[in-house]
């Protein structure tokens, strides 16, 4: 019987594989540049460690945690997202201390039980960071940059970047009881679940994607419109960092976040290429977390991305990050006796080379070359063997030339590190 894969988890095949290794080091090379370090997290932690910091009553900790029990009952959950357990372990580790700042990045597999779709996976990859230790406005606005920034190296065209304030513990349960008063009024248009919802987590309704729901909560209070005085004055720096960094946004008041731990500002990117599933990249500030999670009082912020929504994103045509290989065709069996010490010869000279294994023709073998991209074919054969040499084909301008094997490692080195290989 054949085994099929999990529904909602996908293989990342190795013709695609390139845009995966693509993201990852333009965006560790970003995030070095701008002072983070990595940390690598668990991908599975205790239950409660997500329950306590994502919130009991979002969508993602009452229904779409993998939770298991281990052999002595306790319950361990696989990580929905990275932002907890990084929190976890600054604290475990007493990373932060009063008066410094953190900067560390992460990525790996997240798991979520929602309904697969288009860009919705049960595992997917993220790539997230976080600053731990001050409430600047500048810090809110240099993460926002440093996304801007990736997603111009990364090529993507066509994202927007929404942002709003969420407000504090001060002024965010006047807003809540607001929100929650308009929403009672309301309820006979809503849809069950945003009926639980407004007396479990009114602010959730605000982002129900159900035509219905949208149309009732058109007149909803605003969250901007009941932010505190200092709340008020954090968004207004952000925006005016934002201006003076020449990072484009817009101010989106309904833009509430499937996690409790938020506060202040919140944002997220999305992309008109991406259909129902649009944001690519998403987060925000939570000032409150570490020290709920038993920690020092610490102000933070951070965002991930979504791997597998940016990966559809990229453009083919960045798929040069790769030098092009050398391919060296042997035909016959004493050309395929000399071909892998030459292979060996090469590659410890750092040149990308491939060869056939399998005793095809020549023609069969130049196919492959040319779906491998190779800058040059080396091909020998009977002729080429008793005249030492190998004739040396170059794929672009067609041009061939006798190269003599003596001196064939050194030549080719020569040649393709002109070309930047
Ligand atoms: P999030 O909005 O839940 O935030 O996820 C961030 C990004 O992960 C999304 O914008 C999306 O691109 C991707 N993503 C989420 N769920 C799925 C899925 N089922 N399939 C494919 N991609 C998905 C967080 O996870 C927060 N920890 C972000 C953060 C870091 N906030 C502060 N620091």
């Amino acid at each position: 019987m054949k085994i099929s894969s999990v529904r909602g988890v996908k293989d990342i095949l190795p013709e695609e594989v390139w845009k995966w290794q693509f993201i990852e080091s333009v965006s560790q090379r970003i995030m070095e540049d701008y002072g983070f370090t990595e940390i690598r997290i668990p991908v599975f932690e205790y239950t409660e460690l997500f329950a306590r910091s994502i919130g009991q009553e979002t969508d993602i900790v009452e229904k779409e945690m993998y939770t298991f029990q281990d052999s002595k009952g306790e319950s361990l959950s696989l990580r929905p997202e990275g932002t907890a357990g990084v929190v976890r372990a600054c604290i475990s580790h007493r990373r932060l201390q009063p008066d410094s700042v953190s900067k560390l990045y992460y990525s790996g597999p997240m798991f979520r039980h929602e309904r697969p779709q288009k860009g919705r996976y049960r595992q997917f990859y993220q790539i997230g960071a976080e600053v731990f230790g001050t409430d600047n406005p500048w810090v809110d606005a240099e993460i926002l940059s440093m996304l801007h920034l990736l997603f111009q190296r990364l090529g993507i065209p066509g994202t927007t970047l929404q942002i709003n304030s969420l407000g504090c513990t001060d002024c965010r349960p006047a807003y809540r009881k607001a929100l929650q008063e308009f929403l009672v009024q309301e309820e006979a248009a809503l849809c069950t679940d945003c009926r639980r919802r407004t007396q479990t987590n009114p602010l959730r309704v605000l982002d129900c994607k159900r035509p219905d729901c949208k149309e009732a909560t058109q007149g909803a209070p605003s969250v901007l419109a009941s932010l505190c005085r200092d709340c008020m004055a954090h968004f207004e720096a952000v925006k005016e960092a934002l201006g003076l960094m020449g990072v484009p946004y817009e101010v989106n008041a309904r833009l509430v976040r499937g996690l409790d731990y938020y506060t202040r500002t919140t944002f997220e990117l999305l992309s008109d290429q991406l259909g129902a599933q649009n944001a690519v990249a998403a987060g925000g500030r939570y000032d409150g977390l570490v020290e709920q999670l038993g920690g020092p009082p610490t102000p933070a912020i951070g965002f991930a991305l979504g791997m597998e929504r940016l990966a559809t994103l990229l453009p083919e045509e960045t798929n040069h990050s790769r030098a092009k290989p050398l391919y060296l065709a042997p035909l016959g069996e004493a050309a395929m006796e000399r071909v892998p010490v030459l292979l060996h010869k090469l590659r410890a000279r750092g040149i990308a080379v491939q060869t056939d294994y399998l005793g095809k023709s020549l023609k069969s073998q130049m196919r492959q070359a040319d779906r491998m991209g190779a800058a040059y074919v080396g091909i020998l054969g009977e002729d080429e063997l008793s005249d030492g040499v190998i004739l040396l084909r170059n794929m672009e301008t067609k041009a061939q030339t006798k190269v003599p094997l003596e001196g064939f490692v050194d030549q080719i080195a020569e040649t393709m590190s002109g070309e930047g290989a």
